[in-house]
């Protein structure tokens, strides 16, 4: 076969949003599940998951990911819930890895299950992983999370950083006066194993019930820890999309900063995020998704062509929205939650 048919689902030119903003990026998110209970994220006791026979399938979600990247999307992020406990998740992981245009293959993980998974992963093609953990100390992990799973995901990250993936981010969300203190320690731990450590603000977002303004620890506050216990930072210019802004410290340990919730990055954002029953979210603060469902079950017949028409047409920036709302609290009551969970940011994938 010649080379231009082998390629012919990977975009000529990428198509643009009415903010000028590329599709770079998609989240997809194999399971709502998850087998912690973090308090910014799932607080609540129990939860409306979604119905099992809506599931996409794994040859679902690769026709989902080829019309995707005929639009210029390169970099898929897994997520869940907690993607490893979707089963077979090695196999998808194969099956993407080897899609032309699919240049960036990463997930985002609690770690509890990683030690198991780490090693078959990364031979399926794995090239990045980032893992959630907010706290090294046993009793405050099992507060936040309401398990007792931090050796477990301390082995997770261990093994992970063991492996030559091609990077290993440690992501924190800071809750002032829960776990504001441990920055320093975080620091020093992603350091000695070799992993990117990122700060991120406590946000709104759909599932954080217990949300409020004065529990967000910013990005000045995270930027002048790390100055009073470091030293003098130099910020790294030249983010392009990514959420993080990247802080240097005077040893050179690189740190990421993700200030969604003071200084949110809409401007430049590429993302979209597809969850496990295959709605289509255009951002993370969208009230509704877009059902890609029917076209998937068809074979992702016109699945093309209607993702460029909804891209072309995409204005949202919810983060900055947000911001701009004067008496800002939580974004949903739980009674709305509960009526559609793919409000819940465990259903969107974080
Ligand atoms: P890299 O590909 O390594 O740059 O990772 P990433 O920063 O894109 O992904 P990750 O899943 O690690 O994102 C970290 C956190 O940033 C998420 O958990 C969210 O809290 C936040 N975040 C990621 N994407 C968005 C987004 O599109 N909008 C907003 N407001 N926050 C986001
Ligand atoms: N605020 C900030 N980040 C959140 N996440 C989930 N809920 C929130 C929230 N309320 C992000 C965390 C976690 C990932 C899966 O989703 O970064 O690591
Ligand atoms: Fe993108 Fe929405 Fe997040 Fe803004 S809030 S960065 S538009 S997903």
């Amino acid at each position: 076969m010649s080379q231009s048919l082998l390629t012919s689902s990977v975009a000529a030119s990428p198509i643009l949003d009415r903010l000028a903003r590329p599709l770079g990026s998609l989240r997809v998110s194999v399971i709502d599940r998850c087998d912690l209970r973090c308090a910014y994220c799932m607080p609540e006791e129990d939860y409306a998951w979604l119905p099992k026979a809506n599931m996409l399938t794994f040859d679902e979600i690769v026709t989902a990911v080829d019309a995707f990247v005929a639009h210029g999307v390169r970099r898929i992020r897994i997520t869940g819930g907690e993607p490893l406990l979707r089963g077979n998740l090695v196999e998808l992981v194969a099956r993407l890895a080897e899609r032309d245009g699919v240049e960036d293959l990463a997930m985002t993980t609690n770690a509890t299950q990683l030690a198991k998974w780490a090693g078959l992963l990364r031979e399926a093609g794995l090239q990045r992983v980032t893992v959630s953990l907010d706290s090294l100390k046993p009793a405050r992990f099992e507060t936040l999370t309401r398990r007792s799973a931090l050796d477990n995901v301390l082995e997770g990250i261990h093994e992970a950083a063991r492996l030559d993936f091609e990077s290993l981010k440690i992501n924190t969300v800071i809750m002032r006066d829960f776990n504001d203190d441990e920055i320093p320690d975080l620091v020093t731990f992603g350091r000695q194993i070799g992993a990117e450590m990122r700060f991120i603000e406590y946000m709104d977002v759909g599932g954080a019930t217990l949300w409020s303004f004065d529990r967000v620890f910013s990005r000045q506050d995270i930027l002048e820890r790390l100055r009073k216990s470091f030293g003098p930072l130099t910020i790294q210019d030249h983010r392009g999309a990514a959420p993080a802004e990247r802080v240097i410290l005077p040893d050179g340990t690189r740190v990421g900063v993700i200030a969604s919730t003071t200084q949110p990055f809409c401007g430049s954002c590429d993302r979209s995020r597809l969850t496990a029953d295959g709605q289509w979210f255009q951002c993370l603060y969208a009230q509704d998704g877009i059902n890609l469902r029917p076209y998937l079950r068809q074979g992702g017949e016109r699945l093309s062509d209607f993702i460029a028409e909804v891209w072309q047409g995409r204005t949202d920036r919810g983060a900055e929205q947000r911001l701009e709302s004067p008496d800002r609290g939580i974004l949903y009551e739980i009674e709305e939650l509960r009526e559609n969970p793919h409000r819940e940011m465990h259903t969107r994938g974080g």
